[in-house]
């Protein structure tokens, strides 16, 4: 009887795992190689305020981010805007104030708006949700060598389009490599060249992919920087503190096993 049961869920286990793959399963993700990787890497500031640029002048037309204050985008170990661009960049956004019971531009206490589009999703956390490389049963030594594999997964989606489309109920999906299940309902939001940058770097597919992703990094994990430095002091703290202790109990020690030697 017990048999029976088990033998049913072993198979039905298997029934579903063969399903989500003939469904198309875990999409491809490429390794991208990113500044902010590793024990020791930081953000790229410029990397930050081009990929802040993408964001604004394209994703923003039907995604938000509406868990990121927009002042954020003065700190240090972010895209570290000078206070009057944060303004006039806050100024650009319309938010509703109960207060006035009506729109007003917003201002840098503000966050950024929610998405527009009602089916495109907040990217706020979406590098951190996104996450992929845990590494050999999800001990973290990918994530240690090669970050957490969220911006490689959004670089890799902008990047995977085949150019391929389908119309069901009404719908046009794109094909995807990255896109679990292989077809998505966002239209390919770049091609290379969308935007023109002011320092004049690249701006093909691939570079747009990695600087946007970048900055997406960025609002779901803003305080990395802060948060490895304070880790590597710890490091150094605690390694000293190690050495301390056995010189400590060396000498502690010391008399009782001279005495022995006696
Ligand atoms: C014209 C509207 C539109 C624009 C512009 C747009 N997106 Fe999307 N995006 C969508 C929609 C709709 C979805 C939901 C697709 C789905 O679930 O099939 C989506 C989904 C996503 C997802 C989630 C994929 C997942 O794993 O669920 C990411 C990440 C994303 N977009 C990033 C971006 C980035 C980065 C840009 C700017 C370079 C951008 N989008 C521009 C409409 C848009």
């Amino acid at each position: 009887m017990f048999k029976k049961y088990i033998t049913s869920a072993v198979v039905a286990l298997g029934l579903g795992t063969t399903g989500a793959l003939a469904a198309g399963g875990e999409g491809h993700i490429e390794d991208f190689d990113f500044s902010f990787e590793g024990p020791f890497g930081s953000y790229d500031v410029n990397q930050l305020q081009r990929g802040l640029q993408i964001y604004t002048e394209i994703c923003s037309a039907c995604h938000g981010l509406k868990f990121v204050p927009i002042r954020t985008l003065g700190d240090d170990g972010g895209p570290h805007l000078p206070e009057e661009q944060v303004i006039e960049y806050a100024k650009q956004f319309e938010v509703f104030d109960p207060e006035l019971d009506d729109f007003r531009p917003a201002s840098p206490t503000d966050h950024f708006p929610a998405s527009s589009l009602e089916n495109a999703p907040d990217l706020s956390l979406m590098t951190k949700k996104r996450a992929g490389f845990h590494g050999p049963y999800g001990l973290g030594i990918n994530q240690f060598f090669k970050g957490i594999g969220g911006p490689e997964y959004l670089a890799s989606l902008l990047t995977g389009y085949t150019g391929e489309e389908k119309e069901q109920a009404g719908v046009t999906f794109y094909e995807n490599t990255a896109f679990p299940g292989g077809w998505i309902a966002m239209a390919p939001p770049l091609y290379g060249d969308d935007v023109e940058f002011v320092d004049g770097h690249d701006t093909d597919l691939h570079h747009l992919a990695e600087d946007v992703s970048a900055f997406l990094m960025w609002t779901a994990e803003p305080k990395m920087m802060a948060r490895k430095q304070a880790g590597f002091a710890g490091v150094v703290f605690l390694t000293l503190l190690s050495v301390l202790l056995y010189l400590t109990n060396k000498r502690l020690w010391a008399p009782v096993k001279y005495k022995e030697h006696d």
